[in-house]
């Protein structure tokens, strides 16, 4: 049994494995995201609990889809209403429910809650999202910038805006994957110091480029989030937006890239404010191809971390 907590804290070929596998399983149903089960069924008879403490929509189903289609079962939790969100420690949780599932995934505020429950629990934990990375999404980002430009070794990827969770989880991808990695954004929003240097150490070229159209120069991909995250306090909102407003990805910017350059967004997207709609609906755009790569990548990741 294996947790998945993070992409630089997992093996780059076990990574690369799991790209393969989310790949061979999304071409396996022809085309067909949706509905009808797998041919293989190697989550049959296997239980899952996924726990929510932050909203989310691509997360929660694709997660639900992609255990079922597998042929396992799954339960969604609110962590407002489980005793979690009454005191109970986290520990505990975890050694309860490692006695009725077969698998956790949590999407929850602090990355320590994350480490206790993987600590504490005998079977896998998976990272939905904390306030510090988002490891599930930048599997399914990797996997689809591939099927659309072949292999990421080597390309130039852009963030552009607030360098949080997503920019972070980027930021080891592109260390673990072999990709350069420029971030465009105000200092005060800047990516943690130590995410650079874990990328640079791996042997590509990870920077801070204040300049956004000087950043984009070469760009194979450019990036963004939104600029206020769940985290982020309601009050930060007017401060950020004039913060980043330089920071937008809109056709300008966007004409500063490579001419084969691709966009992507994890979404929810807040149109009009980090990105345009004519990018978003742009011919660069694949957002919609991320989402639903999130299905195929997450499968490959549940397969791992239970060995199945
Ligand atoms: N991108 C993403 O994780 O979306 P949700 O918040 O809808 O899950
Ligand atoms: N950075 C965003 C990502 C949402 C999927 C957030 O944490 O709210």
């Amino acid at each position: 049994m294996q947790h998945f907590l993070d992409i630089h804290t997992t093996d780059p070929a076990a990574l690369r494995a799991m790209i393969d596998s989310a790949r061979a399983m999304k071409d396996a149903r022809g085309g067909r995201p949706r509905g009808a089960t797998d041919d293989e069924q190697p989550l049959a008879g296997r239980m899952v609990a996924l726990i929510f403490e932050k909203p989310s929509t691509r997360t929660r189903v694709s997660f639900d889809v992609g255990v079922r289609q597998m042929g396992g079962q799954t339960m969604v939790l609110s962590g407002r209403e489980m005793q979690l969100g009454h005191g109970e420690t986290i520990a505990d949780t975890a050694r309860v429910l490692s006695r009725y599932v077969d698998l956790i995934m949590i999407r929850t505020y602090e990355e320590a809650t994350l480490q206790e429950m993987a600590e504490h629990a005998t079977v896998p934990v998976i990272n939905g999202l904390t306030n510090r990375t988002h490891p599930c999404q930048i599997m399914a980002d990797v996997m689809t910038y591939e099927e659309h430009r072949g292999p990421i070794r080597g390309r130039k990827v852009v963030w552009s805006g607030d360098g949080n969770n997503v920019c972070a989880s980027f930021l080891h991808a592109a260390g673990q994957f072999g990709f350069d990695f420029t971030f465009t954004g105000p200092e005060p929003l800047d990516p943690e110091r130590g995410w650079l240097e874990f990328a640079r150490a791996q042997g590509v070229d990870a920077r801070i480029e204040r300049d956004p159209f000087k950043a984009v120069a070469g760009a194979d991909l450019v990036v963004t989030d939104t600029w206020v995250s769940m985290h982020d306090p309601e009050s930060a909102k007017e401060r950020r937006h004039n913060q980043l407003r330089g920071y937008q990805v809109n056709a300008a910017l966007m004409a500063g890239a490579n001419p084969d350059a691709l966009f992507m967004h994890c979404l929810p997207a807040h149109r009009e404010d980090e990105v345009t709609s004519a990018v978003m609906d742009g011919p660069a755009s694949v957002v919609f191809e991320e989402a639903e790569n999130r299905l195929h990548a997450q499968k490959a990741i549940m397969r791992w971390c239970l060995g199945v």
